[in-house]
């Protein structure tokens, strides 16, 4: 049965080699997995097919050689998360709710972590939800901007948004800020590893504490970060500080994702607007992402993952 699907989704993704070689790895770490794979690739359309490609061809750069170690990661990673979902399929809620409890578990955990950030670099490529925010903010987000503008990411991780926000011609000045040292410097080697040759100013800053702007930019984004933050109003009402008033933020926040780092539960669509909204964002555009390419009235009724990726404008210049 594994066999059938390996070779089904081995032509699917001839047209697409860097990320057949990705998938060729995890199949090799793990066979089983090919009916997951195949739904996730058979669901994609054919701009979230060039998109993977791009990131596929980017995290082959990073991984330099070592697939094998990457998809046991990756494997590894799954593993983990599935025990998350047993938890919070029983209880209803994400497992911790507090930052010092993530970060005795996960962030200083060196073991953990060096499995963990192989795992989400292929679940970029691997994962529909992931794979689909990635190419909204390739297509509808990057690709929309028609004036110069100054980019400012938290949480870059891996760096494959900057990576993109770098390659736009618009794009003035680049910036992004993490609260870990270790993780920006993991960045700043992608970029370097990635040929980007415009400066990236990488700064620690951690987004709950962070003082008032000394300036503003014109895009800005946030991509899997909210759900890690015990407050993530606060780092909303910073950032619509530091969003020119013509400026565009793009936040992408998994629903119902549990994960040993995820603190901060958002269960609906709804929510995350309205914890958008309240910081002074008008939601301009929504677009969803369930695991495997589901549809999103059942996944979001039985509480399966749902990558949600919203573009908000500042909603008036005064009130905030
Ligand atoms: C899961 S990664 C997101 C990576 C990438 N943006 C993506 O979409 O895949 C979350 C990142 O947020 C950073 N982070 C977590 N809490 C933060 C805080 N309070 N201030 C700044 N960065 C934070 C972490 O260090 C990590 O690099």
């Amino acid at each position: 049965m594994s066999d059938e699907k390996a070779a089904a989704l081995r032509v699917l993704l001839a047209p697409l080699p860097e990320t057949l070689v990705i998938a060729e790895a995890v199949l090799a770490a793990w066979p089983d997995h090919a009916a997951y794979l195949l739904k996730s690739f058979g669901a994609r359309s054919p701009e979230m097919l060039a998109s993977t490609e791009l990131a596929a061809t980017a995290a082959r750069k990073l991984m330099a050689g070592n697939e094998a170690r990457f998809a046991e990661g990756y494997r590894w990673t799954c593993d983990q998360l599935r025990d998350e979902e047993i938890f919070f399929h029983r209880e209803g809620r994400y497992r911790l709710s507090t930052f010092a409890e993530a970060d005795a578990e996960v962030y200083s955990n060196h073991d953990y972590m060096s499995r963990y950030v192989d795992g989400l670099l292929l679940s970029q490529i691997l994962w529909f939800n992931h794979a689909g925010t990635f190419e909204m903010f390739a297509n509808r987000v990057l690709a929309a901007a028609d004036a110069p503008f100054d980019y400012l990411e938290i949480g870059p991780g891996h760096g494959l948004m900057v990576y993109l926000a770098a390659r736009s011609p618009l794009s003035r000045s680049l910036a992004a800020w993490d609260f870990s040292a270790v993780s920006l410097r993991e960045t700043g080697a992608a970029l370097a590893t990635l040929g980007v040759d415009k400066p990236v100013s990488l700064v620690e800053v951690d987004i709950l504490k962070a003082e008032a702007p000394d300036r503003q930019y014109d895009l800005i984004v946030i991509s899997e970060v909210l759900e890690h933050l015990e407050q993530p109003e606060v780092a909303l009402a910073f950032l619509r500080k530091a969003l020119r008033p013509t400026g565009r933020i793009f936040i992408n926040v998994p629903l119902n994702s549990p994960s040993p780092d995820h603190i901060y539960l958002v269960s609906t669509p709804e929510e995350l607007t309205a914890l958008v909204e309240a910081a002074g964002f008008k939601v301009e555009r929504l677009e969803m992402f369930a695991t495997q390419g589901r549809k999103i009235e059942s996944a979001l009724a039985q509480r399966i993952s749902v990558s949600t990726g919203i573009v908000a404008v500042p909603a008036s210049n005064d009130r905030f």
